[in-house]
C-alpha cells in the first residue's frame, strides 16, 4: 500500500461494506448507486449526506428509507474556522452511522487534509474527465474549450490534491460535434451511472490493491 492509502476490508453479500453517499447537486449518481445495490452486492449505502441542507438529490435516499440529512457549513463558526468545523460534523456523523467507505457522488466541495488524512483508501470520488486532464470543477466546459473529441470520466482514492489521487477506473465517451455543456455532462452521466458501481464492487470485493 502506498502513502498512506489503507483500502477498505473486503465486503461479502452478507456483510456488505457500509457506504455514505456525499452530494451536493441532483443526485442521479446516487440514484444509480442504490438502484444497482437494490439487488445484494459487496456494498450498501446506509447514509447520504449533503453539503446544505435543501439538496435536491437527498430525496432519493429517503424514497428508499437511507438516513439522509444535509450538513449545512456552521456559519456561527469564524469563517477561517469554518471548512475544518463543517468537516468535523461531517466526520462525527459518519462514524456515528458506523461508515466504511465515503463515495463523493457531484460532492463539490474541497476536502481539506484534515478529513482526508482520516480516509485516505476509503474515500472515492468520480470525476467527469478523463484525469489528469481536465481536473476541477469546470470539466465540461474546458473539455469543449479545448476542442478535444473525446473525454469520459474517472473513479479515483482521494488524496490531498484536487482530482489527484490513484485511478482506479476509466472510461471515454466521445465529444459530438455541436455539443454545449448539457449535453456532454448527460452523456458522460449515462456513462457514470455504470462505471462507479461497477469500480465499487471491485474495491469493495477487494479486486483493488495499491
Ligand atoms: C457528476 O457528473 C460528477 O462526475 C460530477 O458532478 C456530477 C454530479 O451529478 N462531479 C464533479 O464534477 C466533481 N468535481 P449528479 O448530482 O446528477 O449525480
Amino acid at each position: 500500500m502506498s502513502d498512506g492509502f489503507v483500502l477498505p476490508r473486503t465486503g461479502s453479500l452478507k456483510h456488505p461494506i457500509r457506504v455514505a453517499v456525499m452530494i451536493s447537486g441532483g443526485g442521479s449518481g446516487l440514484a444509480a448507486l442504490l438502484r444497482y445495490q437494490a439487488t445484494a452486492r459487496t456494498h450498501q449505502t446506509v447514509l447520504v449526506l449533503a453539503d446544505k441542507a435543501d439538496v435536491g438529490g437527498l430525496q432519493h435516499g429517503i424514497d428508499v428509507g437511507v438516513p439522509s440529512l444535509g450538513i449545512p457549513l456552521p456559519t456561527e463558526v469564524e469563517a477561517k474556522e469554518r471548512r475544518v468545523a463543517h468537516e468535523r460534523l461531517v466526520h462525527a456523523a459518519l462514524e456515528e452511522h458506523d461508515i466504511e467507505l465515503v463515495v463523493l457522488s457531484g460532492y463539490m466541495r474541497i476536502l481539506t487534509p484534515w478529513f482526508v488524512s482520516r480516509w485516505k483508501g476509503r474515500l472515492v470520488n468520480i470525476h467527469p474527465s478523463l484525469l489528469p486532464d481536465f481536473p476541477g470543477a469546470h470539466a465540461h466546459r474546458d473539455v469543449l474549450a479545448a476542442g478535444v473529441d473525446v473525454t469520459g470520466c474517472t473513479v479515483h482514492l482521494v488524496d490531498e490534491g484536487v482530482d489527484t489521487g490513484p485511478i482506479l477506473a476509466q472510461r471515454r465517451v466521445d465529444v459530438h460535434e455541436g455539443d454545449d455543456e448539457s449535453a456532454l455532462q448527460e452523456r458522460v452521466k449515462h456513462v457514470e451511472h455504470a462505471l462507479y458501481p461497477e469500480t465499487l464492487d471491485r474495491l469493495c470485493s477487494g479486486q483493488i490493491s495499491l
